[in-house]
């Protein structure tokens, strides 16, 4: 098969509108979802940033999800093709979305790590130790047991993307997606249940305005872009397999809606239940560890705790392994695109680069914990680096590439190709073109001067 034959083979794979859709929500439900964004609504204040962050995922993320679908369906190409193609003058843009998942894939299988050891925890009976307050901070700051868990999970990883066999992962989490809502609402329904559990239930949901800052807005945007696979090509990618025939503007409100509820289920099973433990400082100390810590304590309240605790943490490493399994496949992908190698060498190459990251990012909890950058342990440097300055830089020249070089026009045509109405047209022009691009040169400065110390964070 020739390399172009090969490449119409690859990008036709989305038979179905709604095999799309489960693909680019299996993307994009992970732990960004249910690890990252619980952690930042109990560090950013609460009921503010869940308001922030739905408003901003139903314009901004709206916005440049379906500009990048378009981007990937209109010009058939990856990544670091692609932007080339919109206009020759951002091919650069190519090569930063193609950094991002290569600095996102080591830290994510250090978390997802976590995830495989507190599954294994609950699986072998150890539900009841999970819940202590020191468990968790015990174990991440161990000398090796959390580096085997990295490797068996980056392994599992590399695994499924070298046997190709992501359609069958796809199709498993087909089934476990939905699974995974139904547990969590009855998660959640039980959280509500758990005396004194009004006041952090009261804390998530309503917004307090005295809590806004520009780090509010800030971070519930590094969020966005993390948690919708945003800014860093992936969707892009997605798009590219695509038919043409594929109503985007629903496909787009689909994985928005999804990827969002799952979030909001996430923080309610979570933060109520530490608010009661631990108040809000509490929930703010724990940090990353906030999903961590919490859970083993709702499910050490359940009568059937352990069978839910088992359930809970195979569906979350499901979730988490769809999403490794793209940042991966997009890491593999531009490494053939970029140097010309075998499928073989790009795996392996970005294994070496996962293992050379990652160790740091997981000993950066315990034996390496004095190594900071910036002030930061290196896992947090590295998502910091990620979503806080190359995610928004990258969202940044996407929207002036789109709203200022070739007129948004060019994405509306593609999203409207069949003659699909486009619900938010013009919230989409007004978002490219004026308000996005704003938003985010505010923030790249907020975080540059938070550097300098003019800003906290
Ligand atoms: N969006 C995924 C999540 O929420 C993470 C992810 C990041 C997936 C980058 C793909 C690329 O967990």
């Amino acid at each position: 098969m020739g390399k172009n034959e090969k490449d119409e083979k690859r990008r036709s794979s989305f038979t179905s509108g709604i095999g799309f859709v489960f693909a680019a929500a299996g993307s994009a439900v992970g732990l960004g979802n249910l690890w990252r964004f619980p952690y930042l609504v109990a560090q950013y204040g609460g009921g503010i940033f869940i308001l922030v962050y739905i408003i901003l995922a139903l314009t901004f993320g709206f916005a440049l999800m379906a500009t990048e679908i378009a981007i990937g369906r209109k010009t058939q190409k990856s990544p670091s093709r692609a932007y080339g193609a919109i206009h020759k003058k951002f091919g650069f843009l190519g090569i930063f979305a193609t950094v991002v998942p290569i600095i996102i894939l080591p830290y994510y299988c250090v978390i997802g790590g976590w995830v495989l050891k507190y599954m294994v925890t609950f699986i072998t009976g150890q539900g009841l130790s999970a819940a202590s307050d020191t468990y968790f901070s015990e174990f991440i700051a161990a000398p090796v047991q959390p580096l085997v868990y990295f490797a068996i999970f980056l392994a599992a990883t590399a695994f499924i993307i070298f046997l190709g066999v992501n359609k069958g992962i796809e199709k498993i989490t087909k089934v476990l997606m939905p699974l995974l809502v139904v547990l969590s609402i009855v998660i959640c329904i039980f959280v509500v249940t758990i005396p004194g559990s009004g006041a952090g239930i009261k804390f998530y949901l309503l917004p307090d305005p005295s809590k806004f800052s520009l780090m509010t807005v800030c971070s519930a945007m590094g969020q966005m872009f993390f948690s919708m696979s945003l800014a860093m090509g992936i969707m892009v990618t997605y798009g590219s397999y695509t038919k043409p025939e594929t109503n985007l503007s629903k496909s787009v409100n689909q994985i928005e809606i999804f990827d969002t509820v799952i979030a909001l289920l996430a923080g309610f099973m979570v933060i109520p239940v530490i608010y009661v433990f631990s108040g809000e400082a509490g929930a703010k100390a724990n940090g990353p560890g906030l999903l961590f810590v919490a859970l083993p304590k709702i499910f050490e309240q359940m009568a059937i705790g352990r069978v839910v605790g088992i359930l809970f943490f195979v569906l979350v490493f499901f979730a988490a392994l769809t999403s490794s399994i793209s940042i991966m496949e997009a890491v593999v992908s531009s490494f053939i695109d970029m140097f010309h190698i075998t499928r073989r060498r790009a795996i392996i190459f970005a294994i070496v680069i996962a293992i050379v990251l990652g160790v740091p990012s997981s000993m950066g909890n315990g034996l390496w914990a004095n190594f900071t950058i910036l002030g930061m342990d290196f896992l947090t440097f590295l998502d910091y680096l990620s979503n806080s300055l190359i995610m928004p830089f990258v969202a940044l020249c996407t929207c002036l590439l789109i709203g200022w070089f070739v007129g948004p026009k060019t994405i509306t045509d593609e999203i409207t190709r069949n003659g699909e109405k486009m619900g938010r047209r013009k919230l989409y022009n007004v978002m490219v073109k004026y308000v996005a691009p704003v938003l985010l040169a505010i923030i790249l400065i907020t975080y540059s001067l938070a550097q300098f110390g003019v800003v906290t964070m």
